[in-house]
């Protein structure tokens, strides 16, 4: 068969719904997306390496607050959606779409150890005619140097025995209006034809498509949004941290600044940067620029003056402890919010984290309240929240909004004179002697 056959016979499948399409990492990115493909009518596989996640979604269970689990029980009853930990079934699949993590080692180095893994059980299954595509995010180069010639080993070629493309994921965990199917897909294959069967995957489900010419820019793409707002953030950090030096607020010049309608947009400071993109994507681009010889000098200070929020935080708090006449060392310091962003339950790389660190070294006896976050582990201790109105009754010494959540109740804290340090201009409008802002 020749490959626009091959490519022929794949469009069909996917038109008729008939192409089996399987998800491997069922995580933030992987488990909505494997749930947008059941309820397009395909009969989709998820595969990942954790038991416990494949067992509650064949339960009809979801783990990740995005996905509702009766969605997932409505495909999984329809029997359109089954998880497994069996690589050996990625043989029947037509199309395959790799979502496993992405992280920095130690050293801040890229970590593909996951994406090598993954593409590792997917080689051992590669046929003709089948589409893999990569959507953890990577550094450019990723799907054509690394990729590609691990899949290549069995001796079939990419473009021609089987597709193969890189379409970076863009979910934004929490956001209620812009989701996996409105949020536009970006589609770049090692070849014309592997972009054309990749579009016409995402096209089923996605209600926007964008083909790019290569992978290298569609894996450079994602990187440009990252570290756009990676960059961003530390310029209004410092600028946060200028303001407050000028005693300016720095919150109520964003606001005005923002109400110009063209070449501004609002970023906003806070106590550091955290989720599994943002503090961690761009280092996987300057990792890769150093290799061609090019230092990207933003990425380096912005990661400097966003690593160093949670210090800052910390000497906002001992600011208003010395107010009272307090030492961190020894006060009772409550942490309101630990999620890294605001009415999500993800932990991954959160500054409160940082901050509770920091707050610990020096002394202070920590509590927290976070909803979405039952328990946490700290340096081999378990913590506990604490529900926040009891913990406003026990009065500590002072209180740290690091998450602004929604269901925190702002009004009672102001009103009960607490001592409070807001990183995220929660209180904003709200007037005590006893607020500090960032
Ligand atoms: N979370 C986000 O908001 C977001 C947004 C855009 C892009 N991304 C990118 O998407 C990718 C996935 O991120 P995530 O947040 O979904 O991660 P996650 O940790 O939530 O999920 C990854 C899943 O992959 C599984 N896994 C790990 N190795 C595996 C293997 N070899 N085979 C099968 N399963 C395996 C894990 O058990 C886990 O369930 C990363 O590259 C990330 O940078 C994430």
């Amino acid at each position: 068969m020749s490959d626009t056959t091959l490519l022929g016979t794949l469009l069909d499948r996917i038109s008729t719904r008939q192409a089996r399409v399987g998800v491997i990492g069922l995580g933030y990115v992987g488990l909505p997306l494997a749930v947008e493909f059941a309820r397009q009518g395909f009969e989709v596989t998820g595969f990942d390496v954790d038991p416990a996640k494949a067992a509650q979604i064949n339960a009809g269970g979801s783990y990740i607050p995005d996905v509702a689990e009766a969605e997932v029980a409505a495909v999984v009853r329809a029997g359109k959606l089954q998880a497994t930990t069996d690589m050996g079934r990625l043989g029947a699949m037509d199309a395959i779409d790799i979502c496993v993590p992405t992280p920095l080692r130690k050293t801040k180095d890229p970590d593909l150890s996951y994406v090598v893994k993954a593409v590792e059980a997917v080689t051992a299954a590669v046929k003709r005619g089948q589409l893999i595509i990569l959507e953890s995010t990577t550094y450019p180069g990723t799907t054509d140097e690394v990729v590609q010639p691990m899949l290549e080993a069995k001796g079939l070629e990419a473009d021609v025995d089987f597709f193969l493309a890189f379409s970076p994921e863009r979910v934004d965990p929490g956001n209620q209006r812009f989701t996996t199917k409105n949020i536009p897909k970006i589609v770049g294959g090692v070849g014309e034809l592997s972009t054309r069967a990749a579009c016409a995957l995402y096209a089923t489900t996605v209600d926007h498509v964008v083909p790019v010419s290569s992978t290298r820019v569609a894996e450079m793409v994602k990187l440009l949004e990252n570290t756009f707002r990676a960059v961003n953030i530390g310029l209004v950090n410092e600028i946060a941290l200028m303001c407050h030096k000028m005693d300016i607020d720095v919150w109520e010049v964003i606001d005005a600044a923002k109400t110009k309608p063209f070449g501004f947009m609002a970023f906003y400071p806070g106590p550091g940067l955290g989720g599994h993109c943002i503090p961690i994507d761009p280092f996987y681009l300057s990792w890769k620029a150093k290799q061609s010889g090019f230092e990207a000098r933003f990425i380096e200070l912005a990661g400097q003056v966003n690593g160093a929020m949670p210090e800052y935080v910390v000497q906002r708090i001992s600011d208003a402890l010395n107010s009272v006449k307090k030492p961190v060392n020894g006060s009772r310091i409550h942490l309101l919010g630990m999620a890294y962003k605001r009415d999500v339950s993800d932990m991954r790389e959160s500054p409160a984290l940082d901050v509770l660190e920091l707050l610990l070294r020096r002394g202070a006896a920590m509590s927290y309240s976070d909803p979405y976050v039952a328990e946490l582990t700290h340096d081999g201790r378990v913590m506990t929240s604490i529900d926040p109105a009891s913990a406003l009754a026990q009065q500590p010494d002072c209180t740290v909004i690091c998450t602004d959540h929604t269901v925190f109740d702002y009004d009672a804290l102001v009103d009960s004179g607490a001592l409070v340090v807001d990183t995220r201009n929660a209180l904003k409008d709200r007037k005590s002697p006893g607020i500090f802002r960032l």
